[in-house]
């Protein structure tokens, strides 16, 4: 018999997202990359869900990431796909690829900021967009994509 693992959530960050807390911390905040993933891994397991984190600088990891998510009991990304955001449509087709829904985040207004941080090539294929919110905004994510879950399973 074929086993199937247990449905997961998979929390993606892009490049320089490892640097966070003492990156531009102005823009960022002061919560480093462990104490977001941290907060999100009690969030998920209060809610006995299993939750997946990877950070990468390299946008071929990120894609192979995105990849192996179809195998591995991924039923939803969250993803901050920092500058990729603007300039990777390799990244666009590695999501639609995999046909795993996704909440794209990202900790700073980037509609508030520079022309280029305002275009986004993932976007219009997100179940939802969420940015200005700071670190609190992966929370809101991995909520929204919890109560998704278990709205399919009802279903
Ligand atoms: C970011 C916004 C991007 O424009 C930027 O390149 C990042 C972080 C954010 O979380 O606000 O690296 O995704």
């Amino acid at each position: 018999m074929q086993s199937h693992p247990a449905a997961s959530i998979l929390v993606l960050h892009g490049p320089n997202l490892n640097l966070l807390g003492s990156r531009e911390p102005e823009v960022y905040g002061h919560d480093t990359l462990v104490d977001i993933d941290a907060r999100l891994a009690s969030q998920a397991s209060a809610a006995n869900i299993r939750l997946d984190t990877f950070q990468t600088n390299s946008e071929g990891a990120l894609i192979d990431r995105i990849h192996a998510a179809k195998n591995d009991g991924s039923v939803f990304i969250v993803i901050n796909p920092g500058a990729f955001t603007h300039t990777s449509i390799a990244l666009r087709d590695a999501l639609l690829g995999v046909a795993i829904p996704f909440i794209e985040v990202h900790l700073s207004n980037v509609h508030a900021r520079e022309p280029f941080r305002q275009h986004s090539y993932l976007s219009d294929k997100a179940i939802g967009v969420i940015c200005g919110l700071g670190a609190k905004g992966y929370e809101f994510a991995l909520a929204a994509a919890i109560s998704r879950i278990g709205n399919a399973a009802k279903a």
